[in-house]
Formats: C-alpha cells, structure tokens, sequence
C-alpha cells in the first residue's frame, strides 16, 4: 500500500511547485516540478444493469464512500509508478496494470518526449472486480493528476474519452457507464452512450455490500445473450420489465418516493434471477437487507457474485444494514448518500 495522499489530494488543486524541487531544479536549469492531483469515486449501477447492454437505459450512481485518489509529479527522468499492486517504471509495469499505464499515455498524449515523463502515486480503497468501478476510478484519478501536473485542465468529455481508452484496455468494449459515474457527483440516467443527470427529491441513503464472491460480468453477459437465442420470450420479457422499471425508478428518484424506489429494486431483483444472472450468495444478502428493514434490495451489475445494493431510510438505518449484512456474511459493504438535487 502506498502512504496516503494528503488531503489537498482529494481537493483536485491547482498544480503546485514543491518549494525545495523549485531552487534546486533552478540551480540545475531543469525544468520546475509539478504536481497534479486527481480523485475519482466507486459506482454502482441502480438499476438497468444487462437491459442497458440492449440499447435500454439505465441509472448509476457514485458510491460517494470509497474513492482512488492519484498525485502526479513531472519528472526530467522516465515515467514510474507507485501503487498497492506495483512500485516501477511505467515501461516495466506488469500485465495487470495494463488500464493504469494505458491511463497514463492517454493523459501524456502527443506531448514532447523532451519534456520528461511523470512519477505517479495512486491510493485507493475501491476493490476490484466486483463491479463498483475500480479501473474507471483508478484511470479517472490518474488522467486528471497527470493532466493537472502537465498545466491542462481537462473538461468532462476529455476527461471521460481519456477513461475510456483505458477501459478499453480492462475491458474491451466498455459502454462507458462506469467512465461517467465514477465522475458524478450524484445519479446519471446513461443510455448509449449519453449522460443526463437525474433529479432527487428525497435525499437517498443506500448500502453496497460484497457477497465475497468475485463477479463475473463477461460470463454473465455472454449467457443472457444465449438465452436470448433459446428462449426469446423469456429473454424479452425480463429486459422489456427491466426498462420499464429503470423509467419507473428514475420517476420515484425525481419524486422523492423511497417506498416506491424499494418496491422497484425488489422487482428488478426478480428479473435479474429470470435472466440467470442472480446467485445464492446475493439473494441470502438481499434477504438479509429486506430483513433488516431495507425498502428494496437487488444484485447489482453484472451479478452471478459481485454485490447487492439495499435501500436505507436514513444515514442510521445505513449504517444499521452495514452491520446487518456484515453478520450475515458479506465481506465488506459501503454506505452510498445522494442529496436533494
Ligand atoms: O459488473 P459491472 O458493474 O461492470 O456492470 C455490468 C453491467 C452490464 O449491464 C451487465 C454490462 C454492461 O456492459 O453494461
């Protein structure tokens, strides 16, 4: 684990020059240092997940508790970097770190190699592959760090075409859902590739909890389209019900109406399992959620492992279910609170 980055990193500062880096880089007729510094939040998907694969919309939402942070500084020597998974040059960095490195060119661009490379510092507590946006997250911190620290600002768009090459390196096709929402400050309606903020009226608390069991979004996606082939009727049926309740949910956001919201989660939950994408592991922690008094819960993202998302009344009633799901078995679970807006 690499130290935490300061607190200013989480602030997304103007660049700055380190007082002692500045007289002896003077001294030395380099260039002056700079430093970037970026931030980038988890997600998760509210409702939508496969019907959106199928040109329906859906509705994601920043999980505002667990966050990547980056630091950037200019270097005269090669680019390198310091994280959890790897402490090294960027030309050396392993397989793994492929949508990192990816991150780090994209964000360099055409700039002259003369102009040196970039030492970067990522921190983050988001776990991967269980569908909460990690790789999003983490190339989203580091594109504005290494941007920041090469003097650009960068506007939304850039910075989400700058996520997606390097999701592509993660995941191949990305619809860009996990791009725009680990960079939203609250919940996105997204259908083919557009982004509209959606309006809340009631303010949202909302719990993630990990089933523990890694999630497999590529299988899972892979045999919703074969039983799109072998059983049409049941295929349509369950997407058809998943839009319409995606429209349903957004309205309820809009209305402030929780109750409402809850009873659209559980449905969907219900059409997920149709579809084969539900788990043992998942229904036993939705259950635990409705037992706790959770207004609605459903698997969330890909599913067949991964996590569940469950419905709060209140900043107590969150934490409450935390608890509640950690006794019943989950790993780790995270608060996630949307304002009025
Ligand atoms: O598992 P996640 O959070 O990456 O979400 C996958 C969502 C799907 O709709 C199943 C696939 C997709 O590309 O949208």
């Amino acid at each position: 684990m690499t130290p935490e980055i300061d607190a200013s990193a989480l602030r997304g500062d103007a660049p700055t020059q380190p007082r002692a880096s500045r007289s002896a880089d003077a001294l030395l007729g380099d260039p002056p240092v700079r430093t970037g510094r970026g931030r980038a939040t988890g997600k998760v998907i509210l409702l939508g997940e496969h019907s959106v694969v199928y040109g329906h919309p859906a509705i994601a939402l920043p999980i505002t508790s667990i966050s990547a942070r980056a630091e950037a500084t200019t270097t005269a020597q090669a680019s390198r970097i310091d994280s959890a998974l790897f402490h090294g040059l960027l030309s050396s960095a392993p397989d793994r770190l492929r949508p990192t490195v990816t991150a780090v060119r994209a964000a360099l661009g055409a700039d002259d190699p003369a102009l040196g490379g970039v030492h970067v510092r990522i921190d983050s507590d988001i776990p991967s592959e269980r569908g909460v946006g990690s790789s999003a997250a983490v190339a989203a911190a580091v594109v504005s760090a290494v941007s920041q620290a090469r003097g650009r600002t960068l506007t939304p768009d850039e910075r989400f075409d700058l996520v997606q090459d390097a999701e592509r390196a993660a995941h191949g096709s990305p619809s860009g859902l996990d791009a725009r929402a680990v960079c939203a400050s609250g919940p996105i309606w997204f259908r083919r590739g557009t982004v509209e903020h959606i309006s809340v009226g009631a303010p949202l608390h909302l719990v993630v909890a990990d089933s523990g069991v890694r999630g497999r979004t590529r299988e899972a996606v892979e045999s919703v389209r074969a039983l799109k082939q072998s059983s049409p009727a049941v295929f349509d049926h369950a997407i058809s019900a998943l839009s319409a309740l995606t429209t349903r949910a957004r309205i309820q956001i809009s209305d402030g109406d929780v109750e409402g919201l809850g009873t659209t989660m559980d449905d969907a939950h219900r059409h997920l399992g149709v579809l084969g994408v539900g788990d043992r592991a998942l229904d036993h922690l939705a259950t635990a959620a409705r037992a706790a008094g959770a207004p609605g819960a459903k698997l969330t993202g890909g599913g067949r492992g991964g996590c569940i998302l469950a419905l709060a009344h209140d900043p107590d009633h969150a934490a409450e279910l935390v608890a509640r799901l950690r006794t019943a078995g989950a790993p780790a679970a995270w608060t996630t609170h949307m304002e009025i807006a």
